[in-house]
């Protein structure tokens, strides 16, 4: 396997380019500490992308803390105006959340999030939808099985950087059958028949070994991480590294827990940047990524 070639270091992120701000955040690193006090330290606008997962209100008290439901607009609004800060105009933050139960009832709290993030001033550009192929099985008197996970994509500009090529899928078999022998209508555009300006022309796929996905995620949650209760797979960062960055630029995690986005990251030769509140996940993260800077491997797509 070959190392993804990396382009030159951006010259605002070299250490010691500007005294005022100081030279963080150091790139390929983890930072051990709590992300509200180590953001206000980033130069501003110095990181590309920022995917993470926070910890979800309430849910891990016992392992690494939660944030009761009802506070966690007010405990998640200052990280997101540090973000806001460091994320470059035409950068993208991806936030894995889901909404917890409470007395029976799915809380609010991410609703409420989205709202006063968009006054803050980001734009809520888009909802990805990770499903979960091998959610928990069970049944509950009120609901079905959870399988799917918000991903909330924001951005601080209507134009930001977005490389759709990247994350192409295999049209898959069906095509084959379906474009053997077009119709008439096949062959021109056919509007929709409820008049509402949508229009599909079939003849457009012949040929096409790749098409855009869709903007659900299909993909197993992580199994084989022992040492952290709610890490993500990494082909859930990983698909939005090649979606919303090129080689050479920087990836932020502040909850990085073991260290997923940064083996993302590394593998598809980005920068990484990871801030964690326990050491022992900070020591898993450091193994993980050193490992991966010994598989990088190039995207498939790429
Ligand atoms: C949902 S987990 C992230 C898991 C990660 N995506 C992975 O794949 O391993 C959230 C992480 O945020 C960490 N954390 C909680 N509060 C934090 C804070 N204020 N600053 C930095 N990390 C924090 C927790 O210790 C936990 O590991």
């Amino acid at each position: 396997m070959s190392a993804v070639p990396r382009r030159s270091r951006p010259t605002e992120y070299d250490v010691g380019e500007s005294p005022k701000i100081g030279p963080h955040p150091l790139l390929d690193h983890l930072y051990e500490g709590d992300c509200r006090q180590i953001l206000p330290l980033f130069a501003p606008e110095s990181v590309n992308l920022v995917v993470t997962s926070p910890p979800y209100a309430d849910q891990r008290r016992n392992t690494y803390g939660g944030v009761a439901p009802d506070d966690y607009v007010d405990w998640f609004l200052p990280i997101s105006a540090e973000l806001y800060r460091v994320l470059r105009p035409d950068g993208s933050f991806v936030l894995n959340i889901k909404e917890r139960v409470v007395r029976g009832e799915r809380h609010t709290y991410v609703i409420e999030l989205i709202l006063a993030m968009r006054k803050q001033g980001w734009l809520w550009t888009e909802e990805y939808c990770w499903h979960k192929k091998n959610c928990y099985p069970g049944k509950w008197p009120n609901r079905f099985r959870d399988s799917w996970e918000r991903c909330l994509h924001f951005t601080k500009e209507r134009r930001f950087a977005m490389y759709q090529d990247a994350v192409m899928i295999p049209v898959g078999n069906w095509a084959e059958t379906r474009l053997r022998s077009l119709s008439e209508t096949d062959k021109r555009r056919d509007e929709s028949r409820v008049a509402s300006g949508f229009g599909k022309n079939v003849s457009n796929w012949l040929g096409r070994k790749f098409v855009y996905p869709t903007n659900v995620i299909h993909l197993a949650t992580e199994c084989g991480n022992q040492s952290h209760s709610a890490a993500f797979p990494v082909g859930l960062p990983a698909w939005f590294v090649r979606l919303f960055t090129v080689s050479g630029d920087v990836v932020l995690d502040p909850f990085m827990g073991s260290g997923t986005t940064a083996v993302a990251a590394s593998q598809l030769g980005r920068y990484y940047v990871g801030i964690e509140t326990q050491s022992e996940y900070c020591t898993q993260a450091r193994q993980r990524t050193a490992q991966a800077r010994l598989l990088e491997t190039p995207s498939e797509y790429e």
